[in-house]
């Protein structure tokens, strides 16, 4: 009729085939349950006014790529896509207030109006923990060891780094803000953006990607020059403990994360092999995003995100060393005309109820198609019922390995196929 198909929208993926990717969020609770985190899961729609707040009105993330949602003309209630987890969660732990700490996991997708590009989606999946409600140092060694075991113990990933910085308190950073904007009075010749930057989020000049600004900033003062004696010796202490653990990570001085609720420890999980997009996990410290939400009281807390979609670039190639769980046995029943398909349909529910997993062809075709269909699906065995069968309450079950074939009553199928 000439009407054009309907493709998925630009910046999405279809999945498949989620062996890896249920495979990862297996794993991952696996592991945290260890830790001793508990699963919470929370909307997909929020109040844009949630992230102007946490995440800052002038990141990319808020300025330029927010889902927005039109709440049907509710004029105080504009909505959008969440685009990450940490102000949600924090939004639920003031809302409800549990337990303190508060240690939680969840998982789901994320929306962020970007350039698609390798590794780069408007619709990806994160699996997301925090931790709210301490403020020892210790904690985000603990977090940032439980990561780092996670991918390379579980998921058997070695080729990535962990870069590592320390923002100090809010404090330190307006102070090192000042020392920051002095220097870049004093230079000559940053780019347009970075301009921009200095007046309005200064710390993102050092995402810069154009070499001249990149050369101005080699010089920059740092902010781990610039800490208090106590965000110093925490700053100490976790890098001790790093070590201690024989956790790896390189400092990395222009390492400021896209977010404006951090302070103290960040870092990122980041590998060569993705291309411009590294990081395929990401987190840090945000002592006073409670705050920011409008409680009175702080609640410091920290926790990070895996990327899904990064993490199974990475997998992809180490694919056949990995333990996935291999499918159990599949029974394909074959009905041999419109006859049987009722018997058929018993014998299914039959197996079914004995957890034997059973597909029933039930659209009529010959026995060399149905043959060839389920050697495809990759059967174990096919059970063929013609009228021969239904007549002498017997299954023809042919094991699709060997070609042998045996006539099998019917109440005697299940044990049968089980021994
Ligand atoms: P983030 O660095 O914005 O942090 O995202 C975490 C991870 O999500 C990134 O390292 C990356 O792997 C993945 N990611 C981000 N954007 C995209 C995209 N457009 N396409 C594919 N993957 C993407 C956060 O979201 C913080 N909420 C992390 C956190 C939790 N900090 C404290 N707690």
């Amino acid at each position: 009729m000439g009407t054009k198909t309907i493709v998925r929208v630009k910046g999405t993926q279809d999945f498949l085939d989620l062996t890896l990717f249920s495979f990862i969020v297996r794993q991952f609770e696996q592991h945290v349950l260890l830790y001793h985190f508990e699963e919470i899961e929370t909307p997909i729609l929020e109040h844009v006014e949630l992230f102007r707040r946490s995440l800052g009105i002038y990141t990319d993330v808020v300025s330029k790529e927010m889902f927005l949602i039109d709440a049907h003309g509710e004029q105080d209630e504009q909505l959008c896509l969440r685009p990450e987890a940490t102000a949600p969660t924090m939004r639920v732990f003031l809302e409800q207030q549990p337990l303190l700490p508060w240690k939680v996991y969840s998982y789901g997708p994320m929306f962020r109006y970007e350039r698609p590009q390798k590794g780069r989606y408007r619709q990806f999946h994160q699996l997301n923990m925090e931790v709210v409600g301490s403020s020892s140092i210790s904690q985000d060694s603990q977090l940032i060891t439980m990561l780092d075991r996670f991918f390379h113990e579980n998921l058997t990933l070695n080729n990535y780094a962990l870069q590592l910085n320390f923002l100090g308190s809010y404090a330190d950073r307006e102070n090192y803000l000042k020392v920051l904007r002095a220097f870049l009075d004093g230079v000559n010749g940053i780019c347009k953006t970075c301009q921009e930057r200095k007046e309005k989020n200064i710390l993102r000049i050092f995402d810069c990607k154009s070499p001249t600004c990149q050369e101005l900033f080699e010089d920059a003062p740092t902010m781990v020059d610039h800490l208090s004696d106590e965000s110093k010796k925490e700053w100490e202490q976790l890098q001790q403990e790093l070590s201690l653990l024989s956790v790896t990570f390189s400092y990395n001085p222009r390492l400021v994360r896209g977010l404006d609720y951090y302070n103290k420890t960040v870092f990122e999980f980041t590998s060569d092999s993705l291309g411009a997009q590294n990081a395929f996990c990401g987190g840090g410290r945000y002592d006073q995003l409670a705050n920011q939400l409008g409680s009175k009281q702080t609640y410091p807390a920290l926790g990070a995100a895996i990327g899904i979609e990064r993490l199974l670039l990475l997998l992809e190639p180490l694919r056949d060393t990995l333990a996935l769980p291999q499918p159990k046995p599949l029974y394909v029943l074959m009905p041999l005309s419109e006859e049987q398909n009722s018997l058929a349909l018993l014998i299914a529910d039959a197996l079914h109820a004995a957890n034997l997993v059973t597909d029933t062809l039930l659209d009529g075709d010959s026995l060399k198609s149905m043959m060839r269909r389920a050697n495809k699906m990759g059967a174990a065995y096919a059970l063929i019922v013609g009228d021969q069968e239904q007549q002498a309450k017997t299954v023809l079950v042919k094991n699709m390995m060997t070609g042998d074939q045996e006539q099998v009553a019917q109440i005697d199928l299940i044990n049968y196929l089980r021994r």
